[in-house]
């Protein structure tokens, strides 16, 4: 049986070149995301190896709804929770709770949400893991405005630490910490050349971070990392 890695967000960016990588290693990827363009292309490029499925992660729903379609052969054996959304810009002062709620529930209740389903439905395997997608905000609180998103990612690795325990020994639990990836996510960022600039001086490898580059830690934490557990690995060029 070859793996099967589910990827949420998998559609675009890291997750996407996650899936890639996973391909890459000949095991299949199933991915979820909400965007249905970006799913259909992943499909054509990757063939038979993938599945997509449109789902709104912060859904519960419609996350129990697509994993009952996943039986048999394409019954998940590790699983990335990558989705995630930045959020819009607010100060403290100015903080609007209902967008607080909504990055919380795409970025940390998915990860719960996928992970019950995950368990639920998964085909065990001696190699069992699970990735969560952190960032470096978690341990800095990243850019000034994007409180939620750093407090996000900051519930999203003490999840990991806890997932570790209690899904141990059947299966190991990482995250990843990237600093500054060249994804759409950043595009609001990346639009403004000095602002862009200024943040590639703050990072010692003096580039920002490929897709390619965390889809490579990703694929070490999924199939080698056979005595690592409850670590967040960092991928930012030395930024901290
Ligand atoms: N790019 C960076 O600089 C960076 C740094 C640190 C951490 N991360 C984390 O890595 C992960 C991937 O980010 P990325 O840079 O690839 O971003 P991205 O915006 O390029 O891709 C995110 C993907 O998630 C999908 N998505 C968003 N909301 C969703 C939802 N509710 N349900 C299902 N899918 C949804 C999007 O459609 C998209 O395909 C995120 O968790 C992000 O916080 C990114």
């Amino acid at each position: 049986m070859t793996a099967v890695v589910l990827i949420t967000g998998g559609a675009a960016g890291i997750g996407r070149a996650i899936a890639d990588a996973v391909a890459a290693e000949g095991a299949r990827a199933i991915l979820w995301d909400v965007d249905a363009q970006r799913l259909e292309k992943a499909g054509a490029d990757l063939g038979d190896q993938v599945r997509t499925q449109r789902v709104d992660v912060s859904d519960t729903d419609a996350v129990d709804a697509a994993s009952a379609e996943l039986r048999d052969d394409w019954a998940p054996t590790h699983l990335v929770n990558n989705a995630g959304i930045i959020g819009r810009r607010m100060t403290l002062a100015e903080v609007d709770p209902a967008e607080v709620d909504r990055v919380l529930a795409v970025n940390v209740r998915s990860a719960f949400v996928a992970t019950r389903a995950f368990l639920r439905m998964r085909a065990e395997r001696a190699d069992a893991a699970i990735v969560n997608l952190s960032s470096i905000a978690a341990g800095n609180g990243g850019a000034a405005g994007n409180a939620a998103y750093a407090a996000s990612k900051g519930a999203l690795q003490s999840l990991t630490f806890a997932m570790a325990r209690e899904l141990a020994p059947a299966i190991r639990v990482n995250a990843l910490a990237p600093g500054i990836i060249d994804t759409d996510i950043q595009k609001d960022v990346f639009a403004d050349r000095d602002e862009m600039n200024t943040r590639i001086a703050t990072i010692p490898l003096h580039r920002l971070g490929e897709a390619v580059d965390v889809a490579q830690a990703a694929v070490w934490l999924l199939f080698r990392a056979t005595y690592t557990t409850g670590e967040v690995m960092t991928v930012s060029g030395g930024k901290k």
